[in-house]
């Protein structure tokens, strides 16, 4: 991939926009996303910074959480994904075009960090972490969602293709961020990230996204348009052998008999975990220096 030498990780930069994934994401999970804001029990008139807002489909569901005498800023790298943000914004939420290794917020003013799929975007996501926790408030916490980042996700169908295509779409990636194996642990690794980063009480919990047929629109589109058509789409031909591509094209194809999505044994699996860790009042000037 031909890519600035001051992209992230996964080739974000300003002028990268994937936002109709983003909508398509956040739509197909919005049940799951929203149980989980609901989890962390935000006190009303809390303070929520979203770091990585993309389209901003979050922030009126944190504003709903904190209710009116609360705060939401979203923050975004990509001017597109910020400008589609600003028109989801509820009223009063702030949205900012920043790149999260220069924060423009002030210190200790923020109660709760909500970040999904964006740390593993970062080059460096300890220090990023940290520049972080600095903005929290004592007792702040940083909450850090991760989806599949490569798509682990278990269909019903042959196990051994699905364990070709997980493989393949991991070698895409590889070739296409020159990535290591190890930077692509994405969920794996966001315990170790908070506590190297210094938040304390950190803790994990996966929620299981499923699905069984028959779908509904939104899981159709995720489904169709961001998996089967991009993740699994002719980028992965050459990962695979022609007569495995051409099985995986049949089951991703609407105009097949044996289209997946219309399959009545149609069962689909993809985990969303939820990391939180908390910098208390005397270990902030810690997390800080
Ligand atoms: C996979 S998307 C997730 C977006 C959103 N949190 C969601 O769940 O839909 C990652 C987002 O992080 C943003 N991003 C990547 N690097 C960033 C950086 N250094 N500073 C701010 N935003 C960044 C990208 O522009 C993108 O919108």
């Amino acid at each position: 991939m031909n890519r600035p030498a001051s992209a992230g990780l996964l080739g974000d930069t300003v002028a990268r926009d994937y936002g109709w994934k983003l909508r398509l994401f956040n739509a197909f999970a919005e049940a799951e996303l929203r149980q989980t804001i609901a989890g962390l029990q935000l006190q009303p008139g809390s303070r929520v910074l979203d770091a990585g807002c993309g389209t901003g489909e979050a922030l009126g569901w944190l504003a709903a959480a904190v209710g009116s005498d609360g705060m939401v800023v979203g923050i975004d790298l990509a001017r597109a994904h910020m400008v589609a943000s600003r028109a989801n914004a509820p009223a009063g939420a702030l949205v900012m075009q920043a790149n999260l290794t220069q924060l423009p917020l002030a210190p200790a003013s923020i109660d709760l960090v909500w970040s999904v799929n964006t740390i593993n975007h970062l080059r460096d996501p300890v220090a990023s972490l940290q520049d972080l926790a600095a903005l929290l408030r004592p007792g702040g916490r940083i909450a850090l969602g991760q989806s599949s980042l490569l798509p682990d996700m278990y269909f019903a169908w042959d196990a051994r293709l699905e364990r070709l295509v997980n493989e393949a779409v991991r070698q895409y990636y590889r070739d296409r961020y020159q990535v290591s194996e190890r930077e692509l642990a994405g969920i794996r690794s966001l315990v170790g990230r908070l506590r190297q980063a210094g938040l304390r009480n950190v803790t994990a919990r996966t929620f299981t996204i499923e699905r069984v047929a028959p779908l509904g629109r939104a899981d159709h589109d995720y489904l169709l348009q961001v998996i089967f058509r991009g993740t699994w789409g002719e980028r992965l031909r050459p990962y695979l052998d022609a007569d495995d591509y051409e099985a995986l094209v049949r089951l991703c194809d609407p105009g097949d008999p044996g289209f997946a999505l219309r399959r009545p044994d149609f069962h689909f699996l993809q985990s969303f975990t939820l990391a939180v860790g908390e910098v208390r009042s005397n270990e902030r000037s810690a997390v800080v220096s």
